[in-house]
């Protein structure tokens, strides 16, 4: 199966095999995974018209307190402003447009690097040397360009497409699904980023099926996590979400015997008690909710074989208030960082396969169901109509 030319890429004939019932569904084709062309048409299609998610709030707690990122080619500012309310604007500046803010930091105002226009921390410009004899020049007219950013349970999610709906119609029935867990009662206490040689389904494919775990995890999750043994289900969504609960003893976080905090107080005489509840937003955030912690993986895409890997690690507050917090949680990152380094190890080789020209389709087992859906999910968005 050779890659359709340029002009063909996105006719639907060439993905009916993936179209079909799981069982009888072929993979995405290789091309899926390793062209420009089809990259280019998910950021388009996908991630400037979804909410995307950018992390926990209690990143810039504080008014002034600011971080920038390209977010699928756009330069981002994401800051509290002076009120205490978190915004998010194109990190363009509006005279001749340099990148304003890098890194991460605090200021009271934005200040061009280039030539000293300033902003307020709501984005209206407050200054712009010697710009008096420019003919008509009104600076209420060249304010920072304004990002739709809102927030659900203390995360942010940001939009480039007006039209999008609110973030709580995009997210459906998700929040009432992990309300048990109180994500709005925690803290990110470490955040690690990490850049991947693989495009960003292969992670997220991954992140979503059981099966990888007995081979890729033997030596760490697999022997405890028993996902073999105990029950996995996918869970009925509505909304721009997939769902599973896994159900196993203990924390999905810890290795086996490793101290951890106790379960959740909010969990009591549940079922959550029993189990993890992990998510997959749509298009790329993974979050899992376990019984004593939950956890994040946010991807920004960066090309088609380049992906950046964000885990946030999230407790409750009263567990950061423990003098034993930090003895503890290293436990649960000695965890995180292995299985996240065993799963970018077998991403990453996924990616050096695929981008082989004899690489051809596959099928699926019955334990990658939620693979299937979510490739028909960019598939429904990136096709064109036929
Ligand atoms: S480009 Fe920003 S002040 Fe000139
Ligand atoms: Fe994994």
């Amino acid at each position: 199966m050779s890659m359709p030319s340029e002009s063909e890429m996105f006719e639907p004939r060439h993905y009916e095999a993936v179209r079909r019932p799981l069982l009888e569904a072929e993979t995405l084709p290789p091309w899926c995974y390793t062209s420009e062309r089809f990259y280019a048409r998910e950021v388009e299609r996908i991630f400037r018209k979804v909410w995307n998610f950018l992390g926990a709030a209690d990143q810039i707690p504080n008014p002034g307190d600011y971080f920038t990122l390209d977010f699928a080619g756009i330069p981002l500012i994401v800051l509290r402003d002076a009120a205490g309310q978190p915004r998010a604007f194109a990190n363009s500046c509006r005279h001749r447009g340099s990148e304003l803010l890098s890194g991460r930091g605090n200021c009271k105002v934005i200040q061009c690097p280039y030539h000293s226009w300033s902003y307020a921390l709501d984005g209206r410009l407050k200054a712009a040397p010697e710009m008096q004899k420019t003919r008509g020049f009104d600076p209420a007219s060249y304010g920072l360009v304004p990002l739709r950013l809102e927030t659900w349970d203390g995360f942010l999610f940001v939009t480039f497409a007006s039209e999008a709906p609110p973030l709580l119609s995009f997210l459906g029935e998700l929040p009432e699904k992990v309300a048990p867990y109180r994500l709005e009662e925690m803290a990110c206490a470490r955040r690690r980023e990490f850049v991947m040689e693989c495009n960003w389904k292969l992670f997220v494919e991954n992140a979503k099926e059981s099966y990888h775990i007995a081979t890729v995890h033997r030596a760490t999750i697999n022997r405890y996590a028993s996902v073999r043994m105990a029950g996995y289900w996918v869970e009925e969504a509505k909304g721009e979400y997939v769902v599973t609960f896994a159900q196993h003893d203990g924390s999905m976080a810890l290795l086996k015997g490793d101290k951890g905090f106790p379960t959740n107080e909010s969990l009591e005489g549940r079922r959550e008690a029993g189990g993890t509840t992990a998510p997959l937003i749509y298009p790329s955030t993974y979050l899992a909710c376990t019984i004593d912690c939950a956890w994040y993986l946010e991807l920004h895409p960066l090309g088609p074989a380049r992906t950046r890997l964000i885990h946030g690690a999230l407790f409750p507050k009263s567990r950061l208030a423990r003098p034993d917090f930090a003895d503890v949680a290293a436990n649960y990152y000695k965890r995180w960082d292995i299985t996240i380094e065993e799963d970018i190890v077998a991403s990453e080789r996924q990616q050096r396969g695929l981008s082989s020209p004899f690489a051809l389709p596959g099928r699926f087992a019955h334990r990658e169901p939620l693979v299937h859906e979510i490739d028909n999910w960019v598939l429904d968005r990136v096709l064109d109509r036929r």
